[in-house]
């Protein structure tokens, strides 16, 4: 039977190792976070599809439909339409695959997490609206179905995306991510201690992606080398995380932010923090996502608080995750 209300939560993700280069079709390792975002797809009773956001501390914005078309009406600034159109490119990718009139439709979207921070807001909220939606006209995915479908809302959305932070949003834990080969969750049990600290961003994702696909271009010998090393990285990573191995984990994330410079892609806020981490004890620590601002990883076993600490003198937010072993999941409906 078909539900009238859907909630689905689907977790926000930290880049272990491997992002930027993951577009190119290196390998990446991402986690789960237990902070994400929660999306509720409701019936009405009149014809018009609406897109709310709550406690995101910015103000909502509406799309109304009519006739079967959808208008976009934005009554807002940026971060907020960006949510609002991965909602609203979820429920359309849904409706096309599997049928459902997007009339009569209230969408809500509520966030644990900061959004545009580097924490795969746009894959949560494209995943869990993927998930609620198709729960509500009451088609059963699976969450790979869903991870692949939440990949399509941010390639329809952004025009370049790995299908990295949709993978791990949808599947929960440590994945492994090898673009077009590879999807697997790895069986770690190890903890990953991680202190996550985050700046104001001062270029989105896709304006970085661009970045670096124009150093790419611009000096293709030497950023092929550099993608190559944050592949083989990626391997060694793997083997660290199978031996429970902090110090080679750390090692190896100090590397990849070295690395991740030489993209251009962190600022002087984020590498002033992850110095201040490293000095405060941290094994290691780098930018998590895109750069440009967003978040920073320490990876601080014992030394959390002190490590905190750091990042905030350093002018960071801190957010106190764990890792989630769930994925998207529908919490509740009627
Ligand atoms: C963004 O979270 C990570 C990037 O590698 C982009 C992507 O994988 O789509 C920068």
């Amino acid at each position: 039977m078909s539900a009238l209300r859907v909630t689905a939560t689907a977790p926000g993700v930290v880049k272990l190792f491997g992002e930027h280069a993951v577009v190119y079709g290196k390998p990446a390792i991402a986690m789960a976070i237990n902070k994400g975002i929660k999306v509720t797809v409701e019936e009405t009773n009149d014809d018009s599809l609406v897109i709310l956001a709550k406690d995101l501390s910015v103000k909502g914005i509406a799309i109304r439909v009519t006739g079967g078309l959808i208008e976009g009406n934005v009554i807002d600034d940026g971060q907020l339409s960006k949510l609002a159109s991965y909602a609203l490119t979820a429920l359309r990718l849904v409706s096309e695959r599997y049928g459902g009139d997007l009339r009569g439709i209230r969408v809500i979207i509520e966030s644990q997490l900061p959004i545009g921070a580097g924490l795969a807001t746009s894959a949560a909220v494209s995943v869990a609206a993927v998930a609620a939606y198709a729960r509500l006209i009451n088609v059963k995915l699976s969450k790979e179905d869903i991870a692949k479908i939440g990949h399509s809302v941010e390639l329809t959305v952004q025009g370049a995306a790995s299908p990295m932070d949709t993978a791990t949003s949808s599947i929960g834990g440590v994945m492994y991510i090898k673009p077009g080969i590879e999807l697997k969750r790895l069986s770690t049990s190890l903890k990953i201690p991680l202190v996550v600290g985050y700046v104001e961003r001062e270029l989105t994702t896709s304006e970085l992606v661009k970045r670096v696909k124009a150093l790419y271009g611009k000096y293709p010998a030497v950023v092929e080398k550099v993608m190559d090393s944050i592949g083989a990285i990626v391997d060694e990573a793997l083997a660290a995380l199978n031996k429970s191995d902090y110090v080679a984990l750390g090692e190896l994330m100090n590397i990849n932010q070295g690395l991740l410079e030489a993209l251009g892609v962190s600022n002087h806020r984020l590498s002033n923090i992850v110095y201040m981490a490293r000095r405060a004890g941290a094994l290691g620590a780098k930018l998590s996502g895109g750069g440009g601002g967003g978040a920073v990883i320490a990876l601080a076993p014992g030394v959390e608080d002190k490590v905190a600490v750091a990042v905030k003198l350093a002018g960071g937010e801190v957010i106190l995750i764990d890792a989630d072993y769930e994925g998207v999941h529908i919490e509740d409906y009627n």
